[in-house]
């Protein structure tokens, strides 16, 4: 069954970026303030129900693939079961995580089980010290976790890096290392004006095509396509079984091939990363909306799909920022 879901500009939505909770064990600088306390609260959330009732609508109007996201999606409570729940919805081809990780040794083993093939860990540091400074956390729990997550057998496992000039752009060379090393596919990301701490950010942006160019002058890059698409263009380095996905928001954007929108746990529907467009589901699930109206409701919201962000041109734009939005 092809996607009913088609914006105004011809773009076939089949894949949900579902965020299950705004909130984080860590506290990335770029990302969320470091004083936040204005998380949404808990009879705001979206239950399991409702999520899955929300999936299951998208998946019956062509949608394909979801990714589970947060803010970090391990704080919330028994994430397995929800986990469980969706990837037995027919028609559901592809259930993915993105996390911090720092709950992975945990939790590993049971989202395994439950369903969840394909994970992305957010890692922009192997130094102890230097990760405590940009996320504030603990680096020995999150390379902990992500060897339960290797050992729970994911595959594959994506890091995402996002790379800061005079952060962390030294540590390149390192994460390819570590990446040949452990069968982890590494992917860069460019800053991304997401929110006040997203824009203070940007003062250490870096264009990834540059890095590419550097990379080239140390491995051989054969360029390469990944199973699954998305924004990242990828390479292979040459000799090793590693892929390298650049994430280019900034320095070449992607909104053309987009095929994607967010869920955010209030039941909000984000129709762009770097856009306001949204449609808001909570009120409609909890004033008793039949199954019909629901999905003609899911067909209006993806006409309001935008174009394109407009990172570069209007950066003070976006006043969310990643947590908020889903990642
Ligand atoms: N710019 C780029 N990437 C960001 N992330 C969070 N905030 C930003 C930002 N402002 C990344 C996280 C994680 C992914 C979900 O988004 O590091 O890897
Ligand atoms: Fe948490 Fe991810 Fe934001 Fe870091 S980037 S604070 S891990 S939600």
């Amino acid at each position: 069954m092809s996607t009913e879901l088609i914006d105004p500009f011809g773009r076939c939505v089949e894949y949900v970026r579902l965020s299950v909770t705004d909130r984080c064990d860590l506290r990335c600088f770029y990302c969320l303030p470091g004083d936040y306390r204005d998380f949404s609260e808990p009879d705001e959330w979206l239950s399991f129900g409702e999520i899955e009732r929300l999936v299951g609508a998208f998946v019956s109007l062509g949608v394909r693939r979801i990714r589970i996201t947060g803010g970090e999606p391990l704080v919330r409570k028994n994430l397995p079961v929800l986990a469980g729940n969706l990837a037995r919805i027919p028609g559901l081809l592809d259930l993915s995580l993105s996390t911090n990780a720092v709950g992975l040794k945990r939790h590993a083993e049971a989202l395994r089980t439950a369903g969840i093939s394909r994970i992305n860990v957010s890692l922009d540091s192997l130094r102890a010290e230097r990760f405590r400074q940009i996320t504030k956390g603990n680096l020995n729990k999150v390379i902990t976790g992500l060897m339960a997550a290797k050992h729970s057998g994911f595959s594959p496992i994506k890091i995402n890096m996002v790379v800061m000039q005079g952060i962390n752009d030294d540590e390149i060379v390192d994460m390819v290392e570590f990446c040949i090393e452990h069968e982890f596919t590494l992917r860069l990301i460019e800053t991304m004006p997401m929110g006040a701490t997203g824009r203070s950010a940007t003062s250490y942006y870096v264009d990834l095509q540059e890095v590419k160019a550097q990379l080239a002058q140390r491995y051989e890059l054969i360029p390469g396509v990944m199973p699954g698409g998305g924004p990242a263009r990828y390479v292979q380095v040459a000799g090793t079984g590693l892929r390298i996905g650049f994430i280019t928001p900034i320095s070449q954007h992607f909104c053309e091939t987009c095929n994607r929108v967010r869920l955010a746990v209030d039941g909000t529907l984000y129709l762009c990363l770097g856009q306001e467009h949204k449609f808001e589901f909570r009120p409609l699930l909890r004033a008793g909306i039949s199954d019909a109206e629901l999905l003609d409701t899911m067909r209006h919201a993806i006409t309001l799909k935008p174009e394109r962000h407009e990172f570069r041109e209007r950066p003070q734009q976006i006043v969310r920022f990643m947590a908020q939005t889903g990642g």
